[in-house]
Order: C-alpha cells, then sequence, then structure tokens
C-alpha cells in the first residue's frame, strides 16, 4: 500500500499499523488523507492476514483536526458537495477492531477519529479537544454525538462551547480513553493489545464489535434482541465448537478463524 500522507505496515502477528504522515501540519486530515485512510482500512478489513487495526501519528500529534487552510475559503455549497466527512462514515463500518494510539495533540477532527475508533491508548502527553468553535465553527465529523455519549452533556458542552483541551488523564477519567502511558510505550502498549485481539476467534470478535455498536443506534430491547442473534450466530462457526470443546479437554483452543 503506497500512500502520500499514511504510512501503513502490516505485522506477522495479526495486526496493521497505520501511521499518519503529514508532520509538517501537525497530521492535519485534509481530504487526501482521509481518502487514503478509509481505502486502507476497507482494505485491511478483507485482508485475512489482518485482525485488528492500530491508528496512529507522531509523538507531537495524533491529528490537529480537519486541515483548516484546505476548508478556509469553502462556500457552504462547496462544503455540501464535497460532503468531505460523508468518507468518515465508511470508517464507521470497519468490520475489525480499530485501536486508536495518541500522543500529543487530538483535536478537532482528531479527536473524533480517536472517538471513532474501538479502544484508545494515550501517551501521558495527549492533549484532546474540540476547539472548532474558535475558528468559528463547530465539530462537524460525530463530535457532537460520540463526546456526549462518552463523557456526559454538561462535559461535552464543556469542551464544545470553549474549546478547552483536555489531559490524558482527564480522558481517562471521562471515559475517552482505555489507558494512559508514557509516550515511548505508547505504541507497544497498542501492538501488545492488538496482538491479543489478533489471538481470538476473528468471527467471534466481528460480531461482538458490531452488538457493542449498534447499543449507540437503538433502543435496549432492540439491542438485546440483535446481541442474542449474533451470540447464536457464532454457533454456526467452527471456532465456537473449538472453543468449548477445547475448554472441556483443557486445551488450548486453536482457532481456525471460520
Ligand atoms: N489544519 C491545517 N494546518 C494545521 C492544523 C489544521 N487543523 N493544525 C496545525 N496546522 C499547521 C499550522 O498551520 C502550522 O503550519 P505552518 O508551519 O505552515 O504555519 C503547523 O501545522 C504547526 O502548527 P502551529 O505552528 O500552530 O503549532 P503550535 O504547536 O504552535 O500549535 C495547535 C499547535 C494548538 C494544535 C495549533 O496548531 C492549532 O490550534 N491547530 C488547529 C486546531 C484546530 O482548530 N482543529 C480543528 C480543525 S476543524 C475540524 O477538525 C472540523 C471537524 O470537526 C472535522
Amino acid at each position: 500500500m503506497d500512500y502520500q500522507f499514511l504510512l501503513v505496515t502490516k505485522e506477522p502477528a495479526g495486526f496493521a499499523v497505520l501511521q499518519f504522515n503529514r508532520p509538517d501540519v501537525l497530521n492535519a486530515l485534509n481530504m487526501r488523507l482521509m481518502e487514503e485512510l478509509v481505502d486502507a482500512l476497507e482494505q485491511l478489513d478483507r485482508d485475512d492476514e489482518v485482525r485488528c487495526m492500530i491508528l496512529t501519528g507522531n509523538e507531537k500529534a495524533f491529528a490537529a483536526g480537519a486541515d483548516i487552510k484546505e476548508m478556509a475559503d469553502a462556500s457552504a455549497v462547496d462544503m455540501l458537495i464535497r460532503d468531505q466527512f460523508a468518507r468518515w462514515d465508511r470508517i464507521r463500518k470497519i468490520k475489525k477492531p480499530i485501536i486508536a494510539a495518541v500522543s500529543g495533540f487530538a483535536l478537532g477532527g482528531g479527536c473524533e477519529l480517536m472517538m471513532t475508533c474501538d479502544i484508545v491508548i494515550a501517551s501521558e502527553s495527549a492533549k484532546i479537544g474540540q476547539p472548532e468553535i474558535n475558528i468559528g465553527v463547530m465539530p462537524g465529523a460525530g463530535g457532537t454525538q460520540r463526546l456526549t455519549r462518552a463523557v456526559g452533556k454538561v462535559k461535552a458542552m464543556e469542551m464544545v462551547l470553549t474549546g478547552k483541551t483536555i489531559s490524558a488523564q482527564e480522558g481517562l477519567q471521562w471515559g475517552l480513553v482505555n489507558k494512559v502511558v508514557p509516550v515511548e510505550y505508547c505504541l507497544q502498549e497498542a501492538k501488545d493489545l492488538a496482538r491479543e485481539i489478533a489471538s481470538k476467534p476473528p468471527v467471534a470478535v466481528r460480531l461482538a464489535k458490531e452488538a457493542v455498536l449498534k447499543s449507540f443506534d437503538t433502543t435496549m430491547e432492540g439491542g438485546l434482541e440483535f446481541e442474542r442473534k449474533n451470540f447464536y450466530l457464532l454457533f454456526a462457526s467452527d471456532d465456537q465448537k473449538e472453543g468449548m470443546e477445547a475448554f472441556v479437554q483443557k486445551r488450548k483452543p486453536d482457532w481456525k478463524g471460520k
């Protein structure tokens, strides 16, 4: 995979690392980078050798938001026709787990991208926020919705209306971040987690992720029904037979991914 603004590495342990590569502009997410990201994620989602993906930036920035210079002169109609955030919906459709390894700035679209990921490992250096209000706009790629669901109304209001940036520790306390580690261990921690997820039965991982995400879009009753159907569906997989047999025989399961 050869991209201009994205470095993609497949690791033998069954996961891939996607690193944003626009360091001069703190990994600002221009349309080209987002197109490359979505393309890479969709290809890796179809790749049997990959069972989990990691999104990361560099020590200074995960991503400092959508590219302001690219949007500055646009009219409302330009924005409507570009519909650049429609691409972001495709990230939500990725079936395999995505881990964000976040150091430095995760602002605006960077924070929104982080929240689209399934698990977040943050460095002590992470600075997380939705500062769009300071440039005359508001979050446009899910910030008002995902942030509110993650941290609750009053904290989301504070962040969105003041543009206040929070630390990794606050992110941890507020439910935006799974774990905070020193910056030099951030990617390694994400890789350890990716390796662990890649070692699990992939069909169960896929249906479990789908069911957790469903909880954002449905009632409790609808979600419980969805969960139950996915649970029953797993009994059609070889891995369910293998997992339960291995438990009974007190041995390690040998997953086939089917
Ligand atoms: N878009 C385009 N360029 C950006 C950028 C962005 N979001 N963020 C930083 N850059 C560029 C700067 O323009 C600068 O480029 P030049 O060297 O060519 O001037 C370079 O990156 C380094 O930035 P700074 O000199 O500003 O670095 P700093 O350390 O002094 O400040 C910062 C860092 C606080 C993150 C500051 O750059 C900043 O406030 N950036 C903008 C953050 C922001 O508002 N993000 C939201 C964007 S809108 C959005 O994301 C909408 C949405 O919902 C999807």
